[in-house]
């Protein structure tokens, strides 16, 4: 008989997939100073995505110290490919530099200081992957830009959009021809929070 796995919480917390020193360091310095970041799962299936896509034109938006980065980077490296980075806080933004540096990889990544919001307005650059990790109530704000930015085919992947916040973009995302998309709530081990949304739309046009 095909049973399922019991207490699949306490299972599938064992199975976090394998990373490094830094990005265990990192996970610990973001749980002490409350930094909610995507954790290992969701960093993991940040690379595969990135990977599989052969994505070479990246952006972020909201990196904090740069851990998702550090996936979302090591991805372009594979495949010469890059990622911008967009970083309201300062010294948020210096540490995911260092960070990004730390890991090899500051070859393959670019912070910028600067508000999501008003980089998306001003940029003429086009991407085929966007991870978008910001405020939740400014994700529906993006979504116009985005269609701009991302190229036809391109893929948004949009986090925590099983907050209030994130409803109104659910919503027009939802409605959109503009994007073909998905939302999956799981747990996410390691994730903040640990049960949430992850949004993967396809930019359709
Ligand atoms: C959830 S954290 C990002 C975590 C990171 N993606 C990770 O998983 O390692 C959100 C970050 O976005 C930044 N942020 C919020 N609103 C922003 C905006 N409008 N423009 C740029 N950064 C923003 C915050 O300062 C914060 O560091």
């Amino acid at each position: 008989m095909n049973t399922m796995i019991a207490d699949p919480e306490t299972y599938f917390q064992r199975l976090l997939p394998e990373r490094s020193a830094q990005l265990k360091r990192l996970e610990t310095e973001a749980a002490n100073e409350e930094i909610p970041i995507v954790g290992p799962v969701v960093g993991e299936l940040l690379y595969i995505l990135a990977r599989f896509g052969r994505a070479r034109r990246m952006l972020e938006l909201g990196a904090a110290t740069g851990y998702s980065a550090i996936y979302l980077a090591a991805a372009g490296r594979d495949v010469k490919g890059y990622l911008v980075t967009l970083e309201s806080d300062p010294d948020l933004a210096r540490r995911a530099e260092a960070n990004l540096a730390e890991a090899g990889l500051d070859g393959h990544a670019r912070v910028a200081c600067d508000d999501a919001l008003a980089w998306l307005e001003r940029t003429d650059e086009r991407f085929d992957f966007v991870f978008m990790d910001i405020e939740k109530e400014d994700y529906i704000k993006t979504l116009p830009r985005l269609e701009n930015v991302i190229i036809p085919g391109g893929l948004l992947v949009a986090d925590n959009v099983a907050f209030k916040d994130a409803d109104p973009f659910n919503r027009a995302m939802f409605r959109s021809p503009a994007w073909r998309s998905v939302s999956l709530h799981a747990l996410l081990p390691g994730h903040s929070p640990r049960y949430d949304g992850l949004c993967l739309a396809v930019h359709m046009a």
